[in-house]
C-alpha cells in the first residue's frame, strides 16, 4: 500500500514509517521539521542523538533495500502544496502525526496557545479539503488523545468514542449513540477535542474515511526496526515542555534526580509502550470504514496507572528518589481512570505491559547518553495559569544560588 506517514520524523511517526516499511508498504513521510525548530526554540535536544530525516531514510535503505521518500511540507500553512502533493502521490491510506503535541508547550504563553490553534487545526482541515477536492479515496488515520475525555472519575470505563445516551422525545425515550463529551484540560488537548467534530463533519458530508486513535500516553523509545541500527534510533524527549510521565521517571532514574510527581500524584493516567502504538496503526490499516460509515474511533492504550504508583515502583527498581512538587496544571488531584480497548484487543493486539526488562532497557539508553541532558531543563515550569505560575518549583534538586540578603 502507499501510506503518507504525515509528522514522520516525531516520536511516534518515525518508528511507525520502519514499521510499515518493513511491512512492505511504500512509505512517504511529510514532515515541516518543526519540531525539530520548537527543541531549538526551547534551547533542548533529544536526549537520543537524532540524525537528519535524510540521513535516517538513507541508513534505513542500506540497512533494508526499501526506500522511504521524504517530502517537506508544512500541513498548515501551504494548502496548495498539500493539494498537488495528494494529487501527484495519491496515497491510499494517510496517518496523520502532525500537530505540535505538547500540553505544557500548548500553555506556555499566548503565542503558544496561539501557535498550537492555528498548527493543529489547519493542519487536520487542510487535510481534510484536500482529500475532498483531490477525490482520493484514502482511509485517514489520525492520532488522537486519551485527554479528549478529561479526566474527571465518572465511575463507568470510558467507551471507544461514543457514548448510549437516551433521550427525551414526546413519543418515549429514545436511545443513540454521540460522541463522548470532550473535556479537554490543556489547548492541546482542545485542539484534539476540535480535530474530532472536523472528522465527524467531514465523514457524514464526504464520506471520507476516517479512524482516530485515542492514544494514552507513549512509553518507551526502541522499537524492532530502531533496534536495527545505531543511526536509526528514535527520538527521546526529557525536557519538563515535551517529556512525558513515565519515560521522564526512567531518565530522572538514569541521571540520579528525584522523580518529579506533580501534586499528590494521584492523577490516573492510559499508557502504551511504543511497540504497541506502531502495532496498533498496523491493526487500524487493515480494518478500514466504508465511505459513509461514522468516524471509527479506538482506544489505543493498554494500561492504566497511577502517577505516584508509577514513580514509587522505579524509585524501587532503581533506588531513585520521589519529590512530590507543586502541580503546574490545572486539573484534579486525584481521578480514576477505567478505560475501553476491547477493538484493538478483538483485532490481536497483545498488550506488551510495564515489563520490569523494558523499563531497564529505557534507563539503558538514558545513561548511555546522560552527557546530553541539560538537568536544567527537566523541571516542568510551563503553568496553566498566571496564579499557578507563583507556585511552580523551579529547582527541585535545590542546586541554584541563592540570595544570601
Ligand atoms: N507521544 C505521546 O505520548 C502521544 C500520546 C497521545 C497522542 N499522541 C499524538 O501522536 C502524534 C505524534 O506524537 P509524537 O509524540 O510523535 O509527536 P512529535 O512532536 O514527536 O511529532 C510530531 C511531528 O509532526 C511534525 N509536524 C507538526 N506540525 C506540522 C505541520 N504543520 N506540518 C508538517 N509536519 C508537522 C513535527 O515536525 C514532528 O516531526 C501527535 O499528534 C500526538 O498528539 C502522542
Amino acid at each position: 500500500m502507499r501510506i503518507a506517514v504525515l509528522g514522520g520524523d516525531g516520536f511516534v511517526g518515525w518508528p511507525t514509517a520502519l514499521h510499515l516499511s518493513n511491512l512492505g508498504h511504500e512509505v512517504h513521510i511529510v514532515d515541516n521539521l518543526s519540531r525539530r525548530w520548537i527543541d531549538t526554540e526551547l534551547g533542548v535536544q533529544s536526549l537520543t542523538p537524532m540524525d537528519s530525516i535524510q540521513e535516517r531514510c538513507r541508513i534505513w535503505h542500506q540497512e533494508t533495500g526499501r526506500k522511504i521518500h521524504f517530502h517537506l511540507l508544512n500541513l498548515a500553512t501551504e494548502y496548495e502544496r498539500l493539494k498537488s502533493w495528494l494529487a501527484d502521490e495519491r496515497p491510499e491510506a494517510v496517518i496523520h502525526f502532525a500537530e505540535q503535541r505538547a500540553a505544557p508547550y500548548s500553555m506556555k504563553t499566548d503565542r503558544h496557545k496561539v501557535y498550537t490553534v492555528n498548527n493543529n487545526t489547519n493542519a487536520t482541515h487542510n487535510l481534510l479539503a484536500a482529500l475532498v477536492e483531490t477525490g482520493i479515496d484514502a482511509h485517514l488515520i489520525h492520532l488522537g488523545t486519551m485527554g479528549v475525555y478529561g479526566y474527571s472519575s465518572v465511575g463507568a470505563p470510558i467507551p471507544e468514542g461514543y457514548l448510549d445516551v437516551e433521550i427525551d422525545t414526546p413519543t418515549g425515550k429514545k436511545a443513540q449513540q454521540i460522541l463522548y463529551p470532550t473535556r479537554p484540560g490543556s489547548v492541546y488537548h482542545m485542539t484534539k477535542s476540535l480535530d474530532q467534530i472536523l472528522f465527524q463533519f467531514y465523514a457524514q458530508n464526504d464520506g471520507l474515511r476516517i479512524t482516530d486513535l485515542h492514544q494514552g500516553i507513549v512509553w518507551g523509545t526502541h522499537t524492532d526496526q530502531t533496534r536495527r541500527h545505531e543511526q536509526l534510533i528514535n527520538r527521546f524527549d526529557y525536557d519538563g515542555d515535551y517529556g512525558t510521565v513515565l519515560n521522564r521517571f526512567l531518565i530522572q532514574a538514569a541521571i540520579g534526580y528525584p522523580l518529579t510527581v506533580h501534586g499528590t500524584g494521584g492523577q490516573t493516567r492510559a499508557f502504551i509502550h511504543v511497540q504497541d502504538s506502531v502495532r496498533c496503526i498496523e491493526l487500524a490499516l487493515q480494518d478500514a470504514p466504508e465511505a459513509g460509515d461514522r468516524v471509527r474511533i479506538f482506544n489505543q492504550m493498554t494500561e492504566t496507572h497511577r502517577v505516584r504508583d508509577l514513580a514509587e515502583m522505579i524509585a524501587k527498581l532503581t533506588g531513585a528518589e520521589v519529590a512530590y512538587l507543586p502541580n503546574p496544571r490545572k486539573e484534579a488531584d486525584e481521578n480514576d481512570l477505567i478505560v475501553k480497548n476491547d477493538q484493538f484487543i478483538a483485532l490481536g493486539l497483545k498488550p506488551i505491559t510495564l515489563a520490569e526488562g523494558l523499563l531497564s532497557e529505557v534507563v539503558d539508553v538514558a545513561k548511555k547518553y546522560a552527557h546530553r541532558i541539560d538537568r536544567s531543563r527537566v523541571p516542568a515550569v510551563s503553568a496553566w495559569t498566571k496564579d499557578i505560575a507563583k507556585r511552580v518549583e523551579h529547582d527541585p534538586e535545590g542546586k541554584r544560588l541563592r540570595s544570601v540578603s
